[in-house]
């Protein structure tokens, strides 16, 4: 099979193509990336020799550079992670989201069904869906969706767009909504790897609000096996929740992180909340695990370990993410090969 996936330099899609290749060894894999500033070429270094994947720089924005790509490398499946991920981004500037998360679905989406209907899996977030009370039922893929930041609004278009194609041209499509993931080569804008680089760098930590606002958390590589089994196995047409069985409120998730590496809580800092800041997610996943037998493997204390872990040995990758010299990865060694 060839994959070709959108957004492969980023957290999820690096991650991604390492569980691939790892898991289904005789498939090729053509990564698609605009390299904005949350792609890095780095994330894949120890594949840039290997003969089943491939790299080329497309903008999915940009309807005649997806349609080249497509219709020249022909894929049987397209994997779609590109977007613009990060809330607080989409409050400072949420037009590059809707360039992006919704313009660029649409132009994959259009050259999927003009190249005689590719297999098509989104993968989508549980913000969608909106903010929960702490009494309120987790998500499922019944929940009405109710989008409450530019973020959001642009991944739920997206959902809608992807879903229309199926309804009306038969595009084979499935979608994921997935809970915050944590792992290695997450880009040190969120949350978890923000607080452990700024603690290696013995920095404050800024929890916004009173720090009591949930997520549900997920090891990225359950994940990758998620939608991995979703594409072989799920049921076209079809959408799949996942999480992670893990809520903790922020200030939980700073204690731990505190504790694991040997700090006090006088390196928080409480500071302004997050605008419209949604207060809980979680998921409900008994459609996947009933339907396609999944459940989350890696405990979230073993989970965190072994990223604080990553991050204490992988400086060189992060301290350049904040010196902002990674950007100079792609220059170096590959514009100068073209
Ligand atoms: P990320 O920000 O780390 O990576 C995004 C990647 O997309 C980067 O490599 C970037 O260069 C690329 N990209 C951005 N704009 C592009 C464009 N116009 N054309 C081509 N490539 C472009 O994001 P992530 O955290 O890995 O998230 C991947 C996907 O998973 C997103 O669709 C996100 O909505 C979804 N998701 C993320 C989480 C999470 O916790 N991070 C949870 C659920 C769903
Ligand atoms: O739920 C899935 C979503 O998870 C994905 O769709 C998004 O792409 C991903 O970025 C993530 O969104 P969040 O907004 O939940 O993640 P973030 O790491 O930005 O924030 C997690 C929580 O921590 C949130 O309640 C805001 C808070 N926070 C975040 C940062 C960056 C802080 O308190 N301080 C911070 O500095």
């Amino acid at each position: 099979m060839k994959i070709l996936i959108t957004g492969g330099a980023g957290f999820i899609g690096s991650n991604f193509i390492h569980y691939w290749i790892k898991n289904h060894k005789d498939d090729e894999i053509v990564n698609i990336d605009a390299l904005t500033y949350a792609g890095n070429l780095a994330n894949l270094k120890d594949l840039e020799s290997q003969e089943n994947y491939k790299f080329i720089k497309v903008n999915i924005s940009q309807k005649q550079e997806v349609e080249e790509v497509i219709s020249s490398e022909k894929p049987d499946a397209i994997v779609h992670f590109a977007a613009e991920s990060h809330v607080d981004r989409s409050i400072l500037g949420p037009e590059q989201f809707i360039q992006t998360n919704v313009i660029g679905t649409f132009n994959l989406l259009e050259s999927a069904r003009q190249n005689s209907n590719i297999r098509f899996h989104h993968v989508s977030t549980d913000e969608v869906f909106g903010s929960l009370g702490p009494d309120d039922d987790a998500f499922d893929e019944e929940t009405p969706y109710d989008p409450r930041s530019p973020y959001s609004a642009s991944k739920a278009s997206s959902d809608h767009l992807v879903r229309s194609y199926f309804h009306t041209f038969g595009l084979p499509i499935t979608i994921s909504n997935c809970s915050n993931n944590y792992g290695p080569y997450m880009f040190p804008e969120k949350l978890m790897p923000l607080f452990i680089t700024n603690l290696i760098e013995e920095k404050k930590i800024p929890l916004y609000g009173d720090g009591l606002n949930i997520r549900d958390w997920l090891w990225v590589e359950d994940h990758c096996q998620a939608i991995d089994l979703i594409l072989q196995k799920g049921k076209i047409g079809e959408t799949y929740c996942v999480g992670g069985d893990t809520e903790k409120n922020n200030k939980e998730i700073t204690y731990k992180i505190l504790e694991l590496m040997g700090k006090g809580e006088e390196m928080i800092e409480f500071v302004a909340d997050r605008k419209g800041h949604d207060k809980r997610y979680a998921i409900n996943f008994s459609k996947l695990k009933n339907e396609l037998g999944w459940e989350p493997q890696v405990n979230f204390k073993e989970g965190m370990k072994i990223m604080i872990d990553w991050y204490q040995k992988n400086q060189d990758w992060w301290k350049t993410i904040k010196s902002g010299e990674y950007m100079k990865y792609y220059k170096k060694n590959y514009e100068n090969r073209e």
